[in-house]
């Protein structure tokens, strides 16, 4: 739909439907150029409406040539009924009603990926949030549940798998090489959990078997050159059911579930009910061609869609303003999961990282939301950080509160009293709460105001009376629509460390809560300005705070130096410990930043050397966690942490720490380098996974210390290395090197990787992103390249997120330069894809839209190719909700 039908969905005008589906019988008939869908749909009147007063049937559907409609048998004329782009209007129906739809569709045209469309010639379906309405008209909300069934006639040979939502019920073989099948699925659903696959696939089979003893078949479908990538993923998703069963309590409930792997795919993946349909980036793994990163993201995301069959299909949405209902939950699910398989403060970490760089970065800018927003215009463009990273950490807090016995009352509770419904964040909120006989009232401001809150705190010693005491102000920053916000409920976990680096044990003036006498203290801040006195207090303490990032909130406290290198040797909590060593490296970035600017020289304190040192020297323990605590900050951090962002100072900056860390540590990362070598069979366990991360991370920075015989040794690995994760690291290290002969190292190290693996979409696609990553100077000229190269197909969404998303959100040198060509580019893309993929296109958009924090030069530049694309006209709603909110 175009921009001039873009009006503004309010929660505030939620109203139940007034009608509601009972049975949903759909007959899809495959054809290559078309396919006829007819639908059989039992209607009647919400009794839960007050005031009835007959109002009009209006039913969504969106490109849909309509054939026929008739009402409990009577074929209806156009008189009956009104039509037009977004809907099919029937003015008076009785209270009780059959009515029997057909309509043709066109998949092979649908370069959207939303409704029914062809992936690499097979069909498939992605109907969240609101393509159904583009197979047939149809109460398409979340609210209207119904029991669905699918019957699928096509070619035998050319579509021999046919697959729908829940068991299947029959399948026959028709004349003329057709064939049927019929799916029933028992439970009720929305329609944006319907899915439809037909193609030639094949699939490898496992067997579950659950708590109370059901069997359960799994399948995963992939086309036949996938089969050998399937292991990964079919272990993940019975190591997800057993946890859910352990954790949760939460038992699946069909015979069968399938995983179907497709090319074209918006997102990641789709929980649809009994066959989650995922982007095959997101599916298939085997170690030739498989990072470690993409092991644990296939892991994760097999789980979270696995986990969605209860938080969001058994409990799902009243409407699309509770998105976080599900989301939040499910993200919140699958981290608890992802630290049970591998590290806890790792996992933590890195949903930290994300979270403060782009999340923060989210609610800073022109797009800032609510976790439960009040207002769209696209809810596709609602599918963001906020929704699913800051609603789990929402979750988390609460659990956080109420403890581990209590958040499981809690959920028992809120699955058991709204299985089946159609619910809100309200409602989970309120099962917490009466499982607890607690008042959630002030935290649920966490879901309407938007904004990241800054928790300031001060502290101050009393050695006469061994007291030490803490202040702590809350704010929150205006965003668009909120200029003044509440104060929040924010859980602070702390700890005090004496000058060992043991931590105190902690009591608290006036404290009645019975915990005092532990290391770990979590205080409640609910007001603007809050004092906590400690008491026995033998010497002024080093204060550890906010430990495990316990709230969403940036924190300011004054720390020196000495203090955050005190800390990142000696905090007893893990993530603090990595975010001293975090912090202390942004002071000395943006130090140097500033350093570059005066013309003063820079130089690195051997204090830091030695910490780095020392992380590498005692690496053993904890590879990972040492892989993290050496990572430099990125770029998307430090912008974060800026009030302007000097693009070029920042970067080089960082590349000089970089660059000289490495130089000052050269051995004892060879060192580390060679101890975590290793001739052992590939594993995707996480102790193979932690000393990888090691080993690769020192290779790094030993090419980024510039020297030839490390881009050798780099070179050596790229082309011997046995699985994708050394040889992509080994490639990677190569391709971002500034060292002057890297470039040809790595044209030709490129080169022989793309014949290595050009038979393989997915790597395909990671020589892509490091190409469009890579920072040597013509970074655009060969972006531009890249999108003729036959590996590009602007279709696939993959493609476009590894060259255009990658060059744009993370080649931040090169995107950001003064002289705007990044800009104009992305411009050209956004209004390109824009008539292919609104989806992607308007997930492309998200670097422009913050150019609130860069200098007045880019921000007109910024701004001017904003207004380009407004200018441009007939665009899509999801790009012009984003464009127009960008320029205020
Ligand atoms: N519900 C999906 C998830 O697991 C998200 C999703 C998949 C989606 N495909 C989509 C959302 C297309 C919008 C459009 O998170
Ligand atoms: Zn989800």
């Amino acid at each position: 739909m175009r921009e001039r039908q873009a009006t503004t969905t309010y929660l505030k005008d939620y109203r139940p439907p007034n009608y509601l589906i009972d049975t949903t019988d759909l007959k899809f008939e495959l054809d290559n150029e078309f396919t006829l869908v007819s639908s059989k749909l039992s209607l009647r009147r919400n009794p839960e409406v007050e005031g009835w007063n007959s109002p009009p049937l209006v039913l969504d559907g969106q490109e849909l040539e309509l054939l026929s409609v008739t009402l409990d048998g009577q074929v209806l004329s156009h008189a009956d009924y009104a039509l037009n782009t977004e809907s099919l209007i029937i003015a008076t129906v009785p209270d009780q009603f059959v009515l029997e739809i057909q309509v043709r569709i066109k998949p092979i045209e649908n370069t959207a990926l939303e409704g029914l469309y062809i992936s690499d010639g097979m069909h498939c379906t992605q109907c969240e949030a609101q393509g159904f309405r583009r197979i047939t008209y149809y109460l398409d909300r979340p609210d209207v549940m119904s029991r669905f069934t699918t019957e699928i006639i096509a070619d035998q040979a050319s579509n021999p798998v046919l697959l729908s939502n829940g068991n299947l019920l029959e399948s026959e073989e028709l004349t003329g090489g057709r064939h049927s099948v019929k799916w029933l699925d028992p439970h009720m659903k929305p329609a944006y959990l319907f899915a439809l696959v037909a193609g030639k696939l094949e699939f490898i089979e496992d067997l579950f078997v659950t708590c109370s003893g059901r069997e359960v078949t799994l399948r995963i479908f992939v086309e036949a050159k996938d089969l050998d990538k399937c292991d990964h993923a079919i272990e993940s998703l019975k190591n997800s059911m057993k946890w859910d069963e352990e954790v949760y309590g939460r038992e699946y409930d069909l015979d069968i579930f399938m995983i179907v792997a497709v090319d074209a795919f918006n997102m990641g993946a789709m929980e649809n009910k009994g066959l989650n349909i995922f982007n095959s980036s997101c599916v298939l793994a085997k170690p030739e061609t498989t990072t470690d990163l993409t092991y644990q993201r296939i892991e994760a995301i097999v789980a979270h869609e696995y986990f969605h069959n209860w938080s969001g299909n058994r409990v799902t949405c009243r409407d699309w303003f509770q998105l976080s209902l599900k989301e939040g939950l499910t993200v919140y699910r699958d981290s608890q999961f992802s630290a049970d398989m591998g590290s806890k403060t790792v996992k933590r970490i890195d949903d930290v990282a994300l979270l403060r760089t782009v999340q923060f970065a989210e609610d800073a800018g022109p797009m800032a939301h609510p976790v439960r927003p009040d207002s769209f215009m696209e809810i596709s463009n609602f599918y963001t950080v906020t929704i699913y990273e800051k609603g789990a950490e929402l979750i988390r807090m609460m659990h956080h509160l109420v403890g581990d016995a209590g958040f499981r009352r809690g959920t028992d509770l809120y699955f058991d009293r709204h299985d089946g419904q159609a619910v809100t964040t309200e409602d989970f909120v309120k099962a917490l709460e009466d499982a607890n006989q607690v008042d959630l009232t002030q935290f649920s401001r966490w879901y309407s105001q938007s904004g990241t809150p800054v928790l300031k705190i001060s502290d101050q010693y009393d050695a006469q009376n061994q007291q030490y005491r803490l202040t702590v102000e809350q704010s929150c920053p205006a965003t668009p629509g909120q200029p003044h916000k509440k104060p929040f409920h924010i859980p602070l976990l702390i700890g005090l460390l004496d000058t060992d680096g043991t931590d105190l044990p902690l009591s608290l003036q006036n404290d009645l809560s019975g915990v005092n006498g532990s290391t770990s203290l979590t205080l409640e801040i609910t007001s603007e300005k809050q004092q906590f006195v400690f008491e026995n207090i033998p010497e002024r303490p080093t204060p550890s705070l906010l430990r495990g990032f316990s709230a969403p909130v940036k924190l300011e406290y004054d720390y020196s130096s000495t203090d955050l290198e005190f800390l990142a040797q000696h905090d007893s909590d893990g993530f603090n410990r990595w975010d001293a060593l975090q912090k202390r490296f942004v002071v000395l970035i943006l130090d140097f930043a500033e350093k570059l600017r005066q013309g003063e020289e820079m130089e690195l304190p051997t204090q830091l050397i030695s910490i780095c040192s020392s992380v590498l020297a005692e690496s053993e323990n904890d590879p990972q966690l040492a892989a993290k605590m050496l990572s430099i900050p990125t770029e998307a951090y430090l912008w974060e942490l800026v009030d302007e962002i000097d693009v070029e100072s920042i970067h080089r900056a960082r590349e000089f720490v970089k660059q000289e860390l490495a130089t000052a540590l050269n051995e004892p990362l060879l060192r580390v380098y060679r101890e975590q070598s290793s001739n052992e069979l590939y594993q995707a366990t996480s102790q193979q996974m932690a000393r990888r991360s090691l080993k690769n991370l020192a290779m790094q920075y030993l090419v980024w210390s510039g020297e030839e015989r490390w881009l050798q040794m780099a070179t050596e690995q790229a082309s011997s290395g046995s699985n994708m994760t050394d040889v992509s690291a080994a490639l990677g290290a190569i391709v971002n090197s500034m060292a002057p002969q890297a470039g040809q190292l790595s044209d030709k190290a490129l080169d022989q990787f793309y014949l290595n693996w050009k038979h393989e979409p997915l790597v395909v696609n990671q020589w892509l992103a490091l190409q469009a990553g890579c920072p040597r100077e013509g970074a655009l000229q060969r972006v531009e390249k890249l999108l003729e190269h036959d590996a590009f197909d602007i279709r696939n969404p993959n493609k476009v997120r590894s060259v255009v998303g990658v060059f744009c959100a993370q080649n931040r040198i090169h995107f950001h330069h003064i002289d705007g060509n990044g800009y104009r580019f992305l411009e050209q893309q956004v209004i390109r894809l824009d008539g292919i993929n609104p989806q992607i296109a308007s997930r492309l958009l998200t670097p422009l839209t913050q150019w609130g924090k860069h200098n007045k030069p880019r921000q007109t530049l910024m701004k001017q190719s904003l207004s380009k694309i407004l200018e441009k006209g007939n665009l899509s709603k999801d790009v012009y909700e984003v464009a127009s909110k960008s320029l205020g």
